[in-house]
C-alpha cells in the first residue's frame, strides 16, 4: 500500500498557504479508462489513498478517458480537504441488472464527507436509458419497475461540499442530490437528460441549509432545483431552466410528515418551455411550513403553471383522500416575474380549507399567454398583497381566510 501511495504521488504543488497538497490519478490505481474496463476497484484504492492523506489531496480523473464505475460508496471522513477534479468522463453501467443485489437507489453515493470540490470541466454519465424505459412512469405494461432507480450523484451528511464546473447526464434518477449536509454549493454546472426521462431531477435538497446553486444549465425530464422537507437558508440564482418541471418547493407533508422549508431566495432564472414555474407543492394531511420564500426577476417562456402554489398535491393513480392537517403556505414573494403562459391560468394558487396561505404578494408581474392574449389568476383560500402592477390581475384576498385548525407553533425568538 505504501509503496501504491508513493508511486502514485506524481506531483506536488503548494497552495498559497504553503500547505502541501498532492496529485493522485485513477491511471496510478490500475484504472483503464477505455469506457468498457471495470474501474470501480481503481477509483475505490485511489480514493481511499486520497481521503486518508495527511496531505490535501487533488484526485483527478484524467481528460480524454472514460471510466466505468459500479455503485460505490466514497465514505468519510477524510484527512483533509479533498478535491475530485474530474475532467475525463466517469459512467455508470448502462444495465439496470449490474445493480442486482445492491440498493438501486445509489450509484455515487458520498457519505459524511466534508470540505469535498468537485470540479475539472468533465462528465458524470449516468446512463439512464434502460432505467427509463423499465420505469412505471413510462412503460405501462409490466413488469415495470416502482421502486426509484439511482441518484447520480449523491451526498448524505455533508459540509462544505461543493460541486461546480461538470457536466451530469443523463441520471437514472435525480442528478446531483444533498441530503442532511450544510454548506453546500452547486454551480457552472451543466445538467442535462431528455425532457420525458422520468424522475430526473437536476439538484434536489433535502434536509440541507446554507445552500448556494448558481450559474447552472438545466434541462432534464423533471425539477431543475427542489428541495424537500427541512431545508433553510438556500440561494438559486442565475439559472437557465428547461424543458423540465421548473424550480420546485415540495412535495412537502407526503404521508403526514411535517416538513419545513425556510428562507429560501430564487432569483434571476430564465424557465423556457417548462411544465411548471415556480411550484410549491405540498400534500394533504402533511404538517410543518413553507415561509419566508421569496422569487424574483424571473423570466418565463411559453411555461405551463408559471406561479403556482398547491397545497392538493397527488403524484399517484388513486385519488388522495380529503384530509384537515395541511402544510402552512406563509409569507411567500413573487417579485418582477415577466414572461408567456403555455396555459391559460399562469397564477394558480390553491390553498388548503383547514389551512388557507396567508401573506402571499405579487408585486411587478406580468404574464401572458404564449399564443398572445391575456392569461387568467385562480386563488383558493390565499390572501396577501399585491403592489406594482400585476397581471393577470391579482385575486389574492386582501384579508386573511380562517384557519380552521391551530397551525404549529412558531419559533419563540426572544
Ligand atoms: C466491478 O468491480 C466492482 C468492485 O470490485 C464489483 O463490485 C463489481 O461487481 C464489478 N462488476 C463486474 C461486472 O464484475
Ligand atoms: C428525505 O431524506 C430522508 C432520509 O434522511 C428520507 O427518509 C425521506 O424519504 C427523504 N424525503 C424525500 C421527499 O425524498
Ligand atoms: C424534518 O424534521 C422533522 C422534525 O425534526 C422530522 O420529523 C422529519 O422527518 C424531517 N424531515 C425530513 C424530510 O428530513
Ligand atoms: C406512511 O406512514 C405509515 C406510518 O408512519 C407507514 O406505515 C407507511 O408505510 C407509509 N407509507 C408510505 C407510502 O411511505
Ligand atoms: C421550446 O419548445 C419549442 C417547441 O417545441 C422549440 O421550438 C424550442 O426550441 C424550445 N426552446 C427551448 C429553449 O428548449
Ligand atoms: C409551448 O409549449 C407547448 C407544450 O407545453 C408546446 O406544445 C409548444 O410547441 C410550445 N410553443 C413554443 C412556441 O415554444
Ligand atoms: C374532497 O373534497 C372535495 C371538495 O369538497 C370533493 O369534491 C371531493 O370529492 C373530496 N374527495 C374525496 C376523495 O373525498
Ligand atoms: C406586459 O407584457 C406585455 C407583453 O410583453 C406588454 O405588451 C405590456 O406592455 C406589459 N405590461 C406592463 C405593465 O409592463
Amino acid at each position: 500500500m505504501a509503496m501504491v501511495w508513493l508511486l502514485a504521488v506524481v506531483a506536488l504543488v503548494f497552495s498559497g498557504a504553503g500547505e502541501a497538497r498532492v496529485l493522485l490519478t485513477l491511471d496510478d490505481f490500475g484504472a483503464v479508462g477505455d469506457g468498457i474496463a471495470n474501474d470501480t476497484q481503481a477509483f475505490l484504492d485511489a480514493w481511499n489513498a486520497a481521503c486518508a492523506s495527511s496531505e490535501q489531496a487533488v484526485l483527478a480523473v484524467p481528460a480524454g478517458k472514460t471510466y466505468q464505475i459500479w455503485p460505490v460508496q466514497l465514505a468519510g471522513p477524510c484527512k483533509k480537504r479533498l478535491k475530485l477534479m474530474i475532467s475525463g468522463t466517469i459512467a455508470a453501467p448502462a444495465s439496470p441488472d449490474e445493480w442486482a443485489g445492491r440498493d438501486p437507489m445509489k450509484w455515487l453515493y458520498v457519505f459524511r464527507v466534508d470540505d469535498l470540490s468537485v470540479t475539472g470541466g468533465g462528465t458524470i454519465d449516468g446512463k439512464g436509458t434502460e432505467w427509463w424505459a423499465r420505469s412505471c412512469k413510462r412503460k405501462k405494461t409490466k413488469p415495470c419497475n416502482t421502486v426509484s432507480a439511482p441518484k447520480a450523484l449523491q451526498f448524505e451528511e455533508c459540509r462544505g461540499v461543493s460541486v461546480q464546473g461538470i457536466t451530469m447526464q443523463n441520471g437514472p434518477q435525480f442528478h446531483l442530490m444533498f441530503t442532511r449536509c450544510t454548506g453546500v454549493k452547486a454551480s457552472f454546472l451543466r445538467v442535462v437528460a431528455p425532457e420525458d426521462s422520468p424522475n430526473t431531477d437536476g439538484i434536489h435538497l433535502n434536509d440541507t441549509s446554507h445552500v448556494h446553486i448558481m450559474d447552472n444549465l438545466i434541462s432534464t425530464g423533471d425539477d431543475c432545483v427542489s428541495m424537500v422537507g427541512n431545508c433553510s437558508d438556500v440561494r438559486v440564482k442565475d439559472i437557465s431552466c428547461g424543458p423540465g418541471h421548473g424550480i420546485s418547493i415540495g412535495s412537502l407533508g407526503k404521508n403526514r410528515t411535517t416538513d419545513r422549508v425556510e428562507n429560501v431566495r430564487v432569483d434571476t432564472c430564465l424557465l423556457t418551455n417548462t411544465t411548471n414555474g415556480v411550484r410549491i407543492k405540498s400534500w394533504q394531511g402533511g404538517m410543518g411550513y413553507a415561509h419566508d420564500l421569496r422569487f424574483e426577476s424571473i423570466v418565463m417562456k411559453n411555461v405551463s403553471n408559471p406561479i403556482i402554489i398547491d397545497q392538493y398535491y397527488c403524484d399517484q393513480s388513486t385519488p388522495c383522500a380529503n384530509q384537515t392537517e395541511a402544510v402552512e403556505v406563509r409569507k411567500i414573494e413573487f417579485v418582477d416575474i415577466r414572461g408567456t403562459s403555455a396555459t391559460e391560468q399562469a397564477i394558480k394558487l390553491a390553498c388548503s380549507d383547514t389551512v388557507p396561505c396567508r401573506e402571499l404578494e405579487l408585486r411587478n408581474v406580468n404574464l401572458t399567454m404564449a399564443g398572445g392574449g391575456a392569461a387568467s389568476a385562480f386563488c383558493y383560500r390565499a390572501s396577501g398583497k399585491t403592489a406594482g402592477a400585476v397581471a393577470p390581475a391579482s385575486c389574492l384576498a386582501k384579508t386573511p381566510h380562517r384557519m380552521l385548525r391551530d397551525t404549529t407553533p412558531e419559533r419563540i425568538d426572544s
